[in-house]
């Protein structure tokens, strides 16, 4: 169900009823239950309107709403708000179809489904993945799990750095530094160490300079060897960055490089001339953005092409633009990239302003992940921590956690399940953040049965099965119905009506934070309940079917949840 969205009808129509005015309820969930369920602001803005004194107004809304079924209590409250309670009965009643609704978990798919393209990832070949592409494939993997459960159809691109001027570095070093056997075993080290020599060398020695800009100009004019050496250096990484991808279970349906734009570039920037978007600066084409309030006074250029003729990180992902548009006509594109690069994104969407995009163009930024000193993480000696070496650690530490805990885990599962616990710590403790926020990176935190933790959750789920275990039940036949009567039942089960919002609401906004809240409120909210009302053991049938339903509906929401983000559920520990 969408609560949030039936009581904005709902208020919408009181307000029409007791005064007859057409106006937005404004119903929002309170965040202190002492203010009810719900809260309806839409009297103030009216009565505003209207010159009328907003507890006047709210007094016959109060009323009209009071007469729903759904709605146990409808108060004046504060200058002119209604606070809403639910009723228990109605509320039961929903719930139900909820618990009958095993394709969805009642969460109906939106009405009008876009085509969204999501590019995220997206790493630089011939180099290290680092951990902002981490958090873009953690934070990108769970917007698209969101947006598809919503209804959207979507398409993940990894829109790989494969392109630019350092493969010509990185041809003519290899030819003079390059080890076929490094290649073969490290990648991703032995271009790096190449990469290295090579600009050192460039420095000092101008003809090893004009010997890269020639491997370059050969590679960009389709030579076939230096095309051969290019596309190993991009599949010998691509080994690598598929490793790091079957670890965190993230797949692409796309994987449009920069290179796969390259034959595009050259109309690209005629037709921004043509347009008259860009125009020629000191030998450079540059878009200008005098006409955009916010952009104008920005020093940094938008070059689409170098004196020397270059096409630059601008171009290709102008082209990327229209490709989009034209070959996969997305209604919408969303970049998860970080906060940083803020600007570049300002930019290209105003080109594609420009252009008279109609497509609905998102930066999805994301902030840096510090170490303990409150500075960009790194490794003790201050290098780039790679990605594989992170998740290693991860279940590492998660093995040993687990043991500490004295977990219900068979040693032959340890591996598995420590794999599972902290791989999805280290995702979830990236999607809990708000994602804007930079965050500090700590494994005691991250790896916790305690507080607002992947492993936390995921063992709330195992805790849930191990009642179905105990008391020999398959939980699929569990009907109900509900019987929401002990304060710990309601308080659970209005958090658990609230799913349909989060989701819809955390996948238009891209924050899935918004769904670790959820989660986290559900399993505790089912402790508490646990604690104080006996499942198996309830004094009656129908309160024993009625909390068993519940949960089963825990469970479910709790598994759900999971998988949007990305972590995958433990039946038993
Ligand atoms: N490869 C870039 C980087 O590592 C990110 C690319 C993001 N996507 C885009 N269409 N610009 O910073």
């Amino acid at each position: 169900m969408r609560l949030e969205r039936f009581l904005d009808e709902l208020g919408s129509a009181a307000l029409r009823d007791a005064l007859g005015a057409e106006a937005p309820a404004v119903v929002r969930a309170t965040a202190d239950a002492k203010h009810g369920d719900f809260q309806l602001n839409g009297v103030l803005p009216l009565a505003k309107q209207l010159k009328k004194a907003p507890r006047d107004l709210a007094t016959p809304v109060a009323a009209a709403l009071g007469k729903s079924e759904a709605i146990e209590k409808a108060e004046v409250a504060g200058p002119g708000f209604v606070n809403l309670t639910l009723r228990p009965e109605w509320l039961a009643a929903r719930l139900d179809e909820d618990l009958r609704d095993v394709a969805r978990d009642g969460v109906p798919a939106v009405e009008r489904a876009q085509r969204i393209v999501v590019d995220f990832s997206s790493p630089n070949i011939a180099k290290q993945m680092h951990v902002g592409h981490l958090r873009s494939t953690i934070i990108g993997a769970s917007i698209i799990a969101l947006l598809r459960y919503a209804g959207h159809e979507v398409i993940g691109d990894n829109h790989l750095g494969d392109w630019g001027t350092q493969f010509g570095m990185l041809i003519a070093g290899m030819r003079h530094f390059g080890s076929e056997d490094a290649l073969a075993t490290d990648a991703i080290g032995e271009l790096e160490r190449i990469y290295r020599l090579a600009s050192e060398r460039g420095k000092a020695d101008p003809k090893f300079g004009d010997e890269a800009r020639a491997e370059l100009a050969k590679l960009q004019s389709g030579d076939p060897e230096s095309r051969a050496m290019w596309e190993r250096f991009v599949a010998t990484t691509r080994v690598a960055l598929d490793a790091v991808y079957a670890r965190l279970g993230v797949t692409f349906e796309e994987w449009l490089g920069e290179s796969a734009y390259d034959a595009m570039l050259p109309g690209v920037v005629a037709m921004l001339l043509e347009k008259g978007i860009a125009r020629e600066d000191d030998g450079a084409i540059c878009v200008f953005f005098d006409d955009v309030p916010e952009l104008a006074k920005v020093e940094t250029p938008f070059i689409v092409r170098k004196r020397d003729g270059a096409f630059m990180y601008p171009t290709t992902d102008v082209a990327t633009l229209v490709y989009r548009r034209d070959h996969f006509h997305a209604d919408r594109s969303i970049y998860v990239v970080d906060v940083r690069q803020g600007l570049h994104f300002k930019q290209l969407f105003a080109v594609g302003r420009k252009l008279g995009m109609t497509m609905r163009l998102e930066h999805i930024g994301f902030g840096t992940v510090l170490g303990d000193d409150g500075k960009p993480l790194k490794t003790r000696d201050g290098k780039v921590i790679t990605l594989a070496s992170l998740l290693d650690e991860a279940e590492a530490r998660a093995a040993t956690r687990i043991r500490e805990e004295g977990l219900e885990v068979p040693e032959e599962e340890i591996l598995s399940v420590s794999r599972a616990v902290g791989i999805g710590a280290v995702k979830y403790a990236d999607l809990r953040q708000n994602r804007l926020s930079d965050y500090q990176f700590d494994w005691d935190k991250m790896i916790s049965f305690k507080g607002n933790a992947g492993p936390y959750l995921q063992y709330a789920y195992a805790r849930v099965g191990s009642i179905f275990r105990k008391g020999a039940l398959d939980p699929a036949t569990a009907s109900g119905p509900l019987l929401l009567v002990a304060p710990e039942e309601l308080a659970l089960a209005k958090q658990l009506a609230r799913f349909g919002d989060v989701v819809h609401d955390a996948a238009e906004s891209c924050e899935p934070h918004r769904v670790c809240d959820h989660l986290f409120s559900i399993a505790r909210l089912f402790s508490s309940f646990y604690e104080a009302c006996p499942v198996l053991k309830a004094d009656d049938a129908g309160t024993r079917a009625s909390r068993i339903a519940l949960c089963w509906l825990t469970q479910r929401q709790l598994g759900r949840g999971l998988a949007l983000l990305g972590l995958s559920t433990i039946d038993k520990m």
